[in-house]
């Protein structure tokens, strides 16, 4: 049997900082990315787009299936993404987006619905997966699995900082109650609720930078698969 390429599996709340570490430890393995956010967020919003209620699953899911979505390099640090060959990156990376995102993701047809389309990233030479599930649900057999937490007051800070530099302002206060309110729905929903693998390694990254999260990252990486970083 062919060995299936490596995963690994970057798991955690938001604004933890996955997103940023994800696409440097991929960077560094020259590894694939799935940004499994980007995918409800892509289904929030079109839902929404299109009128449709948000808390009917099954209405959601058709929707998905009619939607060509691709992720694509801008040649830079950033990835465009098109769905039914229309440019949405913008408004997927909304704030309001992720509320929109966060809704319909506590829908169980709309997870079973994306099962696939996040399984077919997993390619050679191996796959980042940055998300809530990947390590317990999507990917159970990944090589490595993290769950990366900071407290609620330092990952809103870090969004805060995040949205000021694209030159979106938003009342700090009001950040850190939506995204306790973000967290409070991840966690509590029925289906693949936000909690760490059980053989996942958990990082609280309150007190580092990125260069930092990077290299216990890619440490814990070299330990679960010896020699793959040269
Ligand atoms: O990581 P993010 O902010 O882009 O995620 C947006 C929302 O999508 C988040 O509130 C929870 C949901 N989500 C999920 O339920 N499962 C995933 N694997 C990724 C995101």
């Amino acid at each position: 049997m062919i060995d299936a390429p490596p995963v690994i599996a970057i798991d955690g709340p938001s604004a933890s900082g996955k997103g940023a570490i994800s696409r440097r430890v991929a960077d560094v393995l020259g590894f694939h990315l799935l940004d499994s956010g980007a995918l409800y967020r892509i289904a929030g919003l079109m839902a929404s787009r299109e009128g449709l209620d948000l808390e009917n699953g099954a209405d959601v899911a058709k929707l998905l299936s009619e939607l060509d979505i691709l992720f694509e390099s801008d040649g830079g640090a950033e990835t465009i993404i098109r769905v039914n060959g229309v440019d949405v990156t913008t408004d997927v990376r909304r704030e309001s987006t992720g509320e929109l995102a966060s809704r319909v993701a506590a829908q169980p047809e709309v997870r079973s619905a994306l099962i696939g389309f996040q399984r077919s990233f997993r390619k050679a030479p191996g796959l980042v997966a940055d998300g809530r599930d990947m390590g317990a649900v999507i990917f159970p057999d990944a090589q490595a699995k993290l769950f990366l937490t900071a407290s609620p007051e330092e990952r809103a800070r870090r969004r805060h900082k995040q949205l000021k530099e694209k030159g979106i302002s938003v009342n700090l206060a009001a950040l850190s109650a939506e995204i306790a309110e973000r967290d409070y729905r991840d966690r509590t929903r029925s289906v693949s609720p936000l909690r760490p693998a059980p053989d996942a390694e958990e990082l609280d990254t309150t007190p580092l930078n990125i260069e930092q999260v990077v290299s216990r990252v890619l440490a814990f990486v070299e330990k679960k698969m010896p020699g793959l970083i040269i």
